[in-house]
């Protein structure tokens, strides 16, 4: 058993990256067998599920979408806020039920919750009926616990600085856009954030091996890749042969995929080069998501973000002149310790400005081991409730607008499936991210189309196939 320590996952040594080459572990010991796995969190979890399930695929095992259908279930977690760790611990409930009828039930959590001291902790303590606990470091490990299970429950996180796995196998949940990690962990530290606790140091993949994972997406026919990192501006600067996130931008554009997009740029560290670019290169989509996370320059500095209002807003205006059409999205903090109506205004105020295209605000949420969490904090829930709601009217109606911008407007759109709300329907996103069903044939998806748009809602578009040639 090795449960997770926070003060050791805080540390930052001198100790050097392994870049270590993973081998699938093959067995038929689950064949007949169904998994059940539930997903919560940003887009690294989303992309780490796709390994969980090429190892339990490797075992033998076979998806279900029914939870009470499933022999093995498995729970990738997240620890960004109370409410996911809710949540979680809510279905947990479900699941000692479950177990309870079906004596044979494996049940597997991942993720950031059990980096964090107390809840493995609690697990221990208070759910014995979980069979398996694994972390961020060591999902490649899975496949041998779950071979390895006996009566014990077998709880596996490690508080370690971190690696990099190589020749990692994914089960892609589409075969049009895929995700391809380019680093791993944070080294940040905002004042109010757990990554850095749960995902360990900053550490990139080398350049080459992500060229390689993106050649062969090409090759396999992919659409469109997503470059996921918590703050892939700082890619690269961890490596022995430094490289810039500019520089691997430009290799993977010219591989030729035809949509590249990346995720999170933090404002800190957005250099010049990065822009142009992105202005230069066709294939690098026009958006930006750029978390904000407060307006006040104050507050900014309790939060450890290292730039002020007036920095990023100067920052925000060169994308804009800078690159054409592009949209921009941000993240927002509301109720940040000590936050006054006056900081919040600097908030409003940048949202003015900006006028975003989309945004997801959060309630201030203190995490167990964040500076922030010890901060004083006077301000009644019922104000921060009340400057959410003012900061998501204020949101929406930018966000309205914008989408009411496209209408008339003839644009590409890589469709990606039938539409939930209409199965006459495709959807899929244009270059600027924003959601569009269409009225087209399935034959169409998979491929950029032209579509003019007819209607904007606030968080979507629809339209149809236009049937002129776009360039
Ligand atoms: N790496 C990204 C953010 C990842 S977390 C970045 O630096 O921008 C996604 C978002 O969750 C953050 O942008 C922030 O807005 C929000 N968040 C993180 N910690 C939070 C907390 N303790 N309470 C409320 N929201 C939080
Ligand atoms: Fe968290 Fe800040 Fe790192 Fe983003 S940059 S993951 S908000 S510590
Ligand atoms: Fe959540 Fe971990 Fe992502 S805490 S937001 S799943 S990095």
């Amino acid at each position: 058993m090795n449960l997770p320590n926070m003060l050791d996952a805080k540390v930052r040594g001198k100790s050097k990256v392994q870049y270590i080459q993973q081998e699938p572990l093959i067995s038929n010991r689950f064949q007949g067998k169904k998994y059940f796995i539930r997903t919560y969190g940003c887009q690294m979890n989303v992309h780490d599920s796709e390994e969980i399930v090429a190892i339990v695929e490797n075992l033998g095992f076979t998806s279900v979408d029914v939870m009470e259908e499933a022999d093995l279930v498995l729970l990738n977690t997240c620890a960004i806020r109370e409410n996911a760790h809710d949540k979680v611990f809510g279905y947990l409930g479900r699941l000692k039920h479950l177990k309870r009828e079906k004596k044979d039930l494996l049940i597997a959590i991942g993720g950031c919750m059990p980096q964090q001291s107390s809840v493995a902790e609690e697990i221990l303590k208070k759910h014995p009926y979980v069979d398996i606990v694994f972390g961020t470091h060591n999902i490649h490990e899975l496949g041998r616990m779950i071979l390895e299970k006996n009566e014990k429950q077998n709880i596996n996180v490690y508080s370690i600085e971190g690696n990099v796995y190589e020749n990692v196998m994914y089960k892609r949940d589409s075969s049009i856009t895929a995700w391809v990690n380019i680093m791993y962990g944070c080294d940040k530290f905002c004042t109010y954030c757990i990554v850095p606790y749960t995902r360990g140091r900053q550490r990139s993949r080398e350049m080459a091996q992500i060229l390689e994972e993106v050649r062969d997406l090409k090759e396999k026919g992919y659409q469109e890749i997503t470059l996921l990192g918590q703050n892939v501006n700082a890619y690269g600067k961890d490596l022995e042969e430094p490289v810039s996130f500019a520089t691997l931008l430009l290799e993977v554009s010219k591989i030729g995929i035809p949509r590249v997009r990346f995720v999170t740029s933090h404002p800190w560290d957005f250099t010049d080069e990065m822009i142009d670019i992105i202005a230069k290169c066709d294939n690098v989509m026009p958006y930006i998501h750029l978390p904000l996370q407060s307006g006040s320059s104050r507050i900014l500095k309790l939060m450890g973000r290292r730039y002020t209002k007036a920095e990023y807003l100067e920052l925000f205006e060169k994308m804009k002149k800078r690159i054409p059409n592009v949209a921009i999205t941000t993240d927002i903090i509301v109720g940040f310790p000590g936050e006054t109506e006056e900081d919040f205004q600097d908030t409003l105020d940048v949202v003015n400005s900006c006028q975003y295209d989309g945004a997801f605000t959060f309630l201030f949420s203190p995490r167990e081991g964040t500076p922030a969490s010890k901060m004083e904090d006077e301000t009644p829930i019922a104000i921060k409730e009340e400057r959410l709601h003012r900061l998501n009217e204020l949101i929406n109606s930018y966000s309205n607008q914008k989408n009411q911008e496209y209408v008339g407007k003839v644009v590409k759109v890589l469709i990606q499936g039938t539409s939930e709300k209409d199965p006459n329907k495709v959807y899929g996103y244009t270059e600027t991210m924003k959601l569009v069903n269409v009225v087209a044939s399935k034959d169409m998806i998979g491929k950029i189309i032209p579509v003019l748009i007819t209607d904007a809602k606030s968080f979507s578009l629809d339209g149809k196939m236009e049937e002129v040639v776009l360039n």
